[in-house]
């Protein structure tokens, strides 16, 4: 058996867990939104024709902030076309999916159905095939009271009140050349700067995200961050990173171990912000939003892509329908151990998408709607971590892995939260139970402890429409604490959240 020992100490702080951290992503991709949150014949859909089954599922996953309406898609989205009277509403090309966008939901349903969630919104403006005029426009519809012709127009359109949205995304990756309007660091730098300052003119409150790249492994990685930054540095609040991570050729070891490469990515961004900030001598610190992480089987999607004709512009198809094992939920709990361990940093994260589209959350249309194995990691995660983020001291064994070579077999995260603390737990290992000690001697926990997680026997297991609960939530009974040492037995290829509180 694999062993580790870590050492937690209230006074080895690394941030305060912030709520943004644990936020979601619609967009307007696939059945997503239309037979996804919203399907008006469904017998569980309200008046509004949003499912309150998902409904319930989303608020019992616990995002926070939600990131709309992409994504690729936002590249080519008129805002326009989704206010005023649904009838009337044009029907566009949606070209970044290969998909017909009926644009019966738009900003108001939208924010009615967030409103039900209980999520900040995240608005996403096109920088892709508009500019300025258009984003200013839309933060004039959104935030100003009253007293201008857009702010008459919401009104008309049923919405006295602004909608008072502080989160804005100044496009999407536009490093990548499948994105509409995709620039380079240079051109975006400078329409992304132009754009927050006009922004800022209206509502000088917003929180403002600046494109970083769409991966790690994109050939600008870097230097893009690095240009961008040195357009925009005094304009924006944060710049994004997304990563997305999948099990290739069976190299499971390595697939578990994507919080190491999520480590990487993070810490190289923050010394190239840190580096712009030094060349500007600047006091401002910019953090990361990391608004799009998940598990995706890319290839897939890349597969089905190429499939598509000029005669083919379907309504709410099915995309990216990811179904996630047992292997992906852990894995992804081991990103979000990586987004704990940067809590300093990483100020906000959006895990890319909620419901159907490489989701957390599946439906049928006129069916079920049910939880997929990464809706339990999420979920725990969000409810657990809470109040500050405390670096781990970590003596543990090493597994070997392909990509990323000796990697200690677990991975952790710890908060503290009054009298209680959380540690999130990850076993790497293929193979092998893992026994952990974990030395809480200097905290004043007594009693309780909870410990749950995802694991099993088939780490291909999953929640499908044939078995909708297959996999669920278990609890670890080998943890207990005595004398402050709490000691525990993780199962190979595990993910567990350990509260005592
Ligand atoms: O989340 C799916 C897609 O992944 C998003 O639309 C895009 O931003 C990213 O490439």
């Amino acid at each position: 058996m694999a062993r580790a020992h870590l050492t937690l100490n209230p006074a080895f702080t690394i941030g305060p867990v912030r709520r943004r951290l644990f936020g979601g992503f619609v967009e307007h991709l696939g059945r997503h939104v239309y037979d996804g949150i919203h399907e008006p014949g469904h017998p569980s859909a309200g008046p509004d024709g949003f499912r309150r089954d998902v409904i319930e599922l989303v608020k019992e996953l616990g995002v926070t902030t939600v990131r709309y309406p992409g994504g690729n898609f936002v590249s080519g989205y008129h805002w326009e076309d989704g206010v005023g009277p649904v009838a009337e509403r044009p029907r566009r090309l949606d070209l970044a999916w290969h998909s017909t966008e009926t644009n019966e939901v738009g900003l108001h349903e939208f924010q009615n159905w967030l409103d039900q969630v209980g999520g900040e919104l995240m608005l996403a403006v096109n920088l892709g095939t508009r500019g300025p005029k258009e984003a200013l426009d839309l933060v004039e519809y959104a935030n100003v009271p009253s007293g201008t012709a857009r702010a008459a127009q919401r009104a008309a359109n049923g919405r006295q009140e602004p909608f008072g949205i502080t989160m804005w995304c100044l496009g999407n990756e536009m490093d990548g050349p499948w994105q509409l309007g995709h620039r380079n660091a240079e051109d975006y730098g400078k329409l992304a700067a132009m754009t927050a300052k006009a922004m800022r003119q209206v509502d000088r409150n917003l929180e403002l995200v600046v494109c970083g790249s769409s991966s790690r492994s994109m050939p600008t990685f870097g230097e893009w961050e690095r240009v961008v930054l040195e357009h925009t540095y005094e304009d924006v609040d944060y710049i994004s990173c997304h990563a997305y991570y999948e099990e290739r050729d069976g190299d499971l070891a390595s697939f578990l171990a994507s919080g190491v490469d999520m480590d990487a990515f993070i810490e190289a961004v923050v010394a190239t912000v840190d580096h712009v900030r030094a060349l500007k001598r600047s006091d401002k610190r910019i953090d990361i939003s990391f608004d799009e992480w998940n598990v995706w089987y890319l290839t897939r999607w890349l597969e089905q892509s190429r499939t598509f004709t000029i005669d083919d512009w379907p309504v709410a198809p099915r995309l990216l329908e990811d179904v996630y094992s047992v292997a992906d939920a852990v894995t992804l709990g081991g990103l979000l151990i990586s987004l704990l361990n940067h809590a300093d940093r990483v100020a906000s994260a959006s895990l890319a998408q909620l419901v159907n589209v490489i989701a957390p959350i599946m439906t049928e249309p006129g069916g079920p709607a049910w939880r997929q194995t990464t809706f339990f990691p999420f979920s725990v995660t969000a409810r657990a971590a809470r109040g500050t983020a405390l670096k781990v001291a970590l003596d543990a064994d090493a597994t070997t892995t392909a990509a990323y070579g000796a990697v200690p077999v677990v991975a952790a995260a710890a908060t503290v939260d009054g009298c209680s603390v959380s540690v999130f737990l990850q076993n790497r290992h293929t193979t092998e139970a893992t026994s952990v000690t974990i030395d809480l001697s200097a905290f004043a926990v007594s009693g309780t402890v909870t410990a749950r997680g995802v694991w099993d026997e088939d780490v291909y297991a999953v929640n499908d429409v044939r078995d909708t609960e297959r996999v669920r939530l278990r609890t670890n009974d080998t943890a207990a604490l005595a004398d402050g040492v709490l000691t525990m037995e993780l199962p190979p290829v595990s993910w567990t959240a350990v509260t005592v509180a």
